[in-house]
């Protein structure tokens, strides 16, 4: 442990000690004094293979003795060239063309320009506006803040954030139009023509959503036919339609691209974390034949461009990676394994009064924390349950993603379970039996404050 006025580093949390990791091993983290934690969220949602593969460390490896970079202004590589086709191979139809970057934040300021700049190679200047949902996230840079709806995360910002109109989430369990499965008619989607209407349709530029909402919401399912609905909109008012994949993407949800579960084509996808899954940090944004062709129609380059954009070990992890998940048929065993992992949290924890809610898709499960499950009631955000949730689990030696403001930013409290792929089946039942401890330990020390 370093005490903190020991250290140089500028922590996340100044206030908070951190164990210093020493290895990984496939789903395990230890740190320097031998404890060892399951990592049953891979970070923030970004180790898709456990720990210290080395067949993508030897990639890497293989790379650096290559070359360690060059610049795309002056060159191309055969790592992003070979990874941009794996991409689009697997990428829904027409999202044919690659833009690499470094991180999620990246990949979604790369998008939202891109969308604003092919309005303007249209001959519609006009159009500039980026619509949002409530409860959502898609980064931490000013312009993905200003598009996500994650209020605590903006607060602070608000004065420096562009106008980014925001439209109701897709959340069932509260549903803000107060609507059960039986009489839902979907006013969350048709709460985006509302935004446009109101925005004026000449100005939208845009709409961004996570296909499955992760960090803000704890991985919330929509109906199945929500993303035709929203993707109906779009066209009717000339809105592209940006999915945001940092989380979802790369098989995380049981296939490639979460947004292939809802029968829908986006104009841009963006990608980050499960990419290169921890090795290497790397983003991408994929884009639409018709987009890039106004670039070429045009002779136009896309103003933008990072340093870092196409890095070769960056991009070699990514083929790497890529070729694990097939070799391995691990998008599969996301699918199955969450199913089960599902399975198993509804059977150890479906009737426990704090649990509101099991939902997701393939390894991408929240569970929402009721302070009364009868009235769906959230603790009080004083308590930050959330937190001392994942201090438990922490202290239990397992590490979930555990977040609060779930419902409006400040009330609410979730957990993500996000194990890698590669988990097996008896990791998935010591992940649930260490869940359970910790929750019950969590809810007896609230209780204890109270
Ligand atoms: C959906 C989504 N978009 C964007 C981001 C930002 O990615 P990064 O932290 O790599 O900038 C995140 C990070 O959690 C995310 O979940």
């Amino acid at each position: 442990m370093l005490a903190n006025d020991e250290t140089h580093v500028f922590y996340r949390n100044p206030f908070t000690r951190y164990p210093t990791v020493a290895r990984g091993e496939g789903p395990y983290l230890f740190d320097e004094n031998g404890k060892r934690y399951l990592d049953a969220c891979g970070g923030a949602v970004v180790s898709a293979l456990g720990h210290s593969v080395p067949e993508i460390a030897d990639a890497i490896k293989a790379q650096l003795d290559r070359v360690e970079f060059a610049h795309t202004s002056q060159f191309t590589n055969p790592s992003q060239e070979e990874l941009a086709r794996l991409l689009a191979e697997r990428a829904p139809p027409g999202l044919n063309h690659v833009y690499f970057v470094s991180g999620g934040s990246e990949a979604v300021e790369s998008a939202m320009k891109m969308a604003r700049a092919y309005w303007v190679q249209m001959g519609r200047p006009d159009k500039w506006m980026i619509l949002g949902r409530e409860q959502s996230y898609h980064g931490n840079t000013l312009g993905a803040l200003a598009a996500g709806g994650n209020r605590w995360r903006r607060a602070v910002y608000e004065p420096m954030l562009f106008k980014a109109p925001r439209v109701a989430a897709c959340y069932c369990y509260r549903c803000p139009f107060d609507k059960t499965p039986d009489t839902c008619s979907l006013p969350c989607a048709d709460d985006l023509e509302r935004a446009i209407l109101e925005a004026g349709p000449e100005s939208v530029a845009a709409f961004i959503a996570e296909p499955i909402v992760g960090a803000t919401a704890g991985a919330l399912v929509p109906r199945d036919d929500y993303f035709r609905r929203i993707r109906q909109i779009c066209d009717k008012y000339d809105v592209l339609l940006i999915a945001d994949e940092v989380m979802t993407g790369l098989g995380r949800c049981g296939t490639w691209f979460a947004i292939d579960q809802f029968g829908v084509v986006p104009d841009l996808i963006c990608l980050a974390k499960g990419l290169a899954a921890g090795f290497v940090p790397i983003g991408a944004t994929l884009v639409h034949d018709r987009i890039i062709e106004t670039f070429h129609r045009r002779r136009n380059v896309f103003q933008h461009g990072h340093t870092y954009m196409g890095h070769p070990l960056a991009t070699a992890a990514g083929v790497a990676v890529i070729r694990y998940l097939e070799q391995h048929r691990l998008v599969e065993a996301s699918r199955t394994l969450g199913d089960e992992l599902i399975g198993r949290l509804r059977g150890a924890l479906g009737g426990h009064p704090q649990v509101g809610d099991i939902r997701g898709r393939g390894l991408f499960v929240g569970i929402e924390f009721v302070a009364d499950r009868e009235t769906k009631t959230p603790f009080e955000p004083e308590l930050a349950f959330h937190r001392v949730l994942g201090d438990a689990a922490f202290a239990n030696g397992l590490i979930v993603y555990a977040m609060g403001g779930t419902i409006d930013g400040r009330r609410g409290d979730h957990v993500l379970i996000a194990p890698p792929f590669i988990v097996t089946r008896a990791q998935l039942d010591e992940i649930v039996e260490l869940l359970v401890r910790s929750i019950d330990a969590a809810v007896a020390e609230v209780g204890a404050r109270q």
